[in-house]
């Protein structure tokens, strides 16, 4: 098909502009979806012999010529950007013809690229969200092997980027952990929601032969059915803009641990250090190491935020039903699915070469009075009302300041005076220890909790030997 035309040029008298027909193709972003492609065809060609359009021989030629276009793809792909068909659908069509002659044109019959197109995609985006959920475990098990290994290791914890309370740096991962945890559970909902099967929606008003689509939508796997409106059903991009969110989301979450761990491996804070292998250097500086894998997921979110937003508008003014507009979902969208799984990829890499150090975390965590709260909460124990608790423990820190110690190191003379009811040695109830094994309740950062929670975690993520998204 040298012109590219070959699917609607009866009507036209003239042909169509070189530089329109450039522009107006989209095969170099719809060809990943020849195996999608292939497998609708089958099954409409299954589908129109059920109907008794074409016969059961013509239907088994047709089915046995797309799988030899399969054959012949699995081992060159590049062969579809050498064509110069107009999408994905026009290449598979003149593949069939070039195979089986005049009875690869039955094929079309009751069928429209606009249902094709939403059905191809549909079942395209089930793999993607399969591998999206597998890169989000993988990342979930690498932060639990981190949260092990980390259980016990105080880091301070912070609230305006201020040093508030001392928390463990298994805490501080398993965090990420419950992010990616609803990342994979509206990932699942949105598979769900997208479960119905747009084929034999016609352009717009259905189509004109007796076509089973029940039995059509089992046989590509739809466990929701048929879809119920057929102009709804060519139009309805619902499921790009879901994924494009969920993909955001993850990207949110991928974007804050980015900048978490930046700010934890600068020479400022000094309390992790990245591996060499997700670290480049500088072409003139000889001593730097640049956290660059972090901060181009940081970016890369930018883009798919991005994404999203051109999505939204990109549908917003569009009538019912198809519009040629939406061709541009399927570069937004596979970009936005794609980045999100590369960086999730990325992200697990940095997670598993990180190194904590040890002392430094210690250090940090037991410094800067991040254990005031504690003395506030010793002397509720000693029945002062926390209010007044509060107030007096502030006291202590502004004594402990002019004096250049921290509030468990100030003299017995002054603990004597300004914390009567603690005693003069606060070095064991405030020490950083003990002001993290307090903290057991549920959620909370004690090292006992963090460790039954890593375990948690690490049963239920091995657990899934059935994918439910399978
Ligand atoms: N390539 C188109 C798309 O991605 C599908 C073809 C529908 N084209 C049309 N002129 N109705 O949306």
């Amino acid at each position: 098909m040298s012109s590219g035309t070959g699917l609607w040029g009866g009507r036209f008298a003239e042909a169509p502009n070189e530089v329109f027909l450039r522009f107006q193709e989209s095969l170099s972003v719809d060809a990943r979806m020849w195996r999608e492609d292939l497998a609708g065809s089958m099954a409409w060609a299954r589908a129109l012999a059920d109907a008794g359009v074409i016969t059961d021989e013509e239907a088994g030629r047709l089915q046995e010529a797309l799988e030899a276009i399969g054959g012949e793809l699995e081992g060159d792909e590049a062969r579809i950007a050498r064509s110069e068909a107009e999408d994905v659908h026009s290449f598979v069509e003149a593949a069939l013809v070039a195979k089986v002659g005049a009875l690869g044109k039955k094929l079309h019959t009751g069928r429209s690229r606009n249902d094709q197109v939403a059905t191809d995609l549909k079942l395209h985006l089930r793999g993607l969200v399969h591998r999206m959920d597998e890169a989000a475990r993988d990342l979930q098990l690498a932060l639990v092997e981190l949260a092990d290994r980390t259980a016990d290791l105080p880091l301070p914890g912070y609230t305006h980027l201020q040093r508030a309370q001392p928390i463990t740096a298994g805490h501080h991962a398993l965090a990420y952990v419950e992010m990616l945890a609803r990342d994979r559970s509206r990932l699942a909902d949105a598979e769900e929601r997208m479960d119905t099967c747009p084929l034999g929606s016609g352009a717009l008003a259905g189509t004109a032969f007796p076509i089973d689509r029940e039995a059509l939508a089992e046989d590509l796997g739809f466990g929701g059915g048929a879809t119920r409106n057929s102009l709804d059903a060519v139009s309805d991009r619902d499921h790009a803009l879901e994924l494009t969110f969920v993909a955001s989301t993850v990207m949110l979450h991928l974007s804050r641990l980015a900048e978490d761990w930046i700010f934890l491996a600068s020479q400022e804070a000094g309390l992790i250090e990245l591996s060499d292998a997700v670290c480049t250097g500088s072409s003139l500086m000889p001593q730097k190491k640049n956290p660059d894998a972090l901060e181009l997921v940081r970016g890369r979110a930018g883009r798919v935020f991005g994404n999203l937003q051109a999505l939204l508008v990109l549908q917003k003014g569009t009538p019912l039903a198809y519009n040629r507009d939406f061709q541009e979902d399927k570069r937004l969208l596979f970009d936005a699915l794609d980045s999100a799984i590369d960086c999730l990829v990325v992200t697990a890499l940095v997670v598993r070469g990180v190194q904590h150090r040890k002392a430094a975390c210690r250090r940090a965590a037991a410094a800067s009075y991040q254990n005031a709260t504690d003395v506030a909460d010793l002397l509720v124990a000693a029945g002062v009302p926390f209010r007044d608790a509060h107030e007096r423990a502030g006291l202590a820190v502004r004594r402990a300041l002019e004096l250049g110690v921290e509030l468990e190191a100030m003299p017995a003379a002054e603990l004597e005076k300004h914390l009567p009811e603690l005693g003069s040695d606060l070095s064991e109830q405030l020490s950083v220890d003990a002001v993290l094994a307090r903290r057991d309740a549920i959620g909370g950062t004690a090292p006992g909790r963090v460790r039954d929670e890593a375990a948690q975690w690490r049963a239920a993520l091995h657990d899934e030997t059935q994918d439910p998204l399978e």
